[in-house]
């Protein structure tokens, strides 16, 4: 124990030390091992002090400018919580409505969907189509070019229960890691996209996120190019390639989408009326 310390006098104090009260509760229900009603019901418990040195511990870190989900290990995406850290991209809000489209584009399906996430990282987008999709019929293939983001994202295929049978893994280049005997109904990604030496991006994002997750050639639209050019070798007929892009990329990505030939061309905006999500679908795949 330590000193009697309570639960709600950790959360306190930490509350205190991150001038965030929910950020202090996430902090504590990683330090306590504990969530949801299980920590409301502990308020009045008495902490260790091991969890006080845990704590601690995550503060220091945060307060050092660590992003909050690589402290914590974890974060919550959709209806899933994935374990994060420095390997991965942070699964980011947009990033929710874009897996909602792909989500919505492939429950339509009728009979057996084939579904691919490419540069899956955490398993985000692949891993919340695998759960939210009926068990029944769906498969999934989460991809990355990096076997360090495929380890996360296999961790955390491990975390999702039944569905995980309908996941495959594949490593990889973009569509390298397919296999080639087989046609995707939807085919979503969330690939690099800043400008190389960009100065829009945010220092912490920079410092502290992968390389690898971030940027794409001088016009950030390198990797968005690949997916255009080698989707439709991939798809079905009618099969939909769904990307996730910049807010300043709708224009130009709707007009490569529309050169390379797809039909039904969208740009749809995020929550905060961004563009964000680029669709198009082939007519023959
Ligand atoms: C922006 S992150 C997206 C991660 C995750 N899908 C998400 O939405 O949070 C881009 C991902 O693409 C992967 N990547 C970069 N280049 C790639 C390539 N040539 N082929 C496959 N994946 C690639 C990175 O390793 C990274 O995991």
């Amino acid at each position: 124990m330590d000193d009697g310390l309570t639960v709600r006098e950790l959360v306190r104090q930490t509350a205190d030390a991150l001038g965030s009260a929910h950020e202090a509760r996430w902090v504590c229900e990683v330090a306590t091992s504990l969530d949801g009603a299980e920590f409301d019901d502990a308020m009045d418990d008495p902490v260790t002090v091991k969890m006080v040195a845990h704590c601690d511990a995550m503060v220091a870190r945060a307060r050092a400018g660590e992003p909050l989900a690589y402290v914590l290990g974890r974060w919550s995406f959709r209806h899933i919580d994935l374990a994060v850290d420095r390997r991965v991209l942070i699964p980011r809000p947009e990033t929710e409505v874009v897996a909602g489209a792909a989500i919505e584009l492939a429950a339509a399906v009728d009979g057996p969907r084939m579904i691919a996430d490419l540069g899956t990282g955490s398993g985000a987008i692949g891993l919340s189509a695998a759960t939210e999709l009926p068990v029944r019929g769906t498969t999934v293939w989460l991809t990355d070019v990096r076997e360090d983001a495929l380890a996360v994202a296999r961790a955390n295929l491990a975390g999702i229960g039944r569905a995980a049978a309908n996941v495959r893994i594949g490593i990889g280049s973009w569509f390298e890691a397919l296999p080639n005997d087989q046609c995707f109904d939807v085919i979503v990604s969330n690939p690099p996209y800043v400008a190389v030496g960009s100065p829009e991006l945010d220092e912490s994002v920079r410092i502290w996120e992968p390389e690898v997750a971030l940027f794409a050639g001088h016009d950030g639209l390198g990797a968005i190019r690949a997916l255009i050019a080698g989707a439709p070798a991939h798809l079905c007929t009618g099969g939909w390639l769904v990307l996730e892009i910049g807010a300043d990329q709708g224009r130009a990505v709707a007009a490569m989408f529309h050169d390379a030939g797809y039909v039904d061309v969208e740009i749809r905006h995020d929550l905060t009326g961004h563009d964000r999500i680029a669709i198009g679908r082939v007519t023959s795949g």
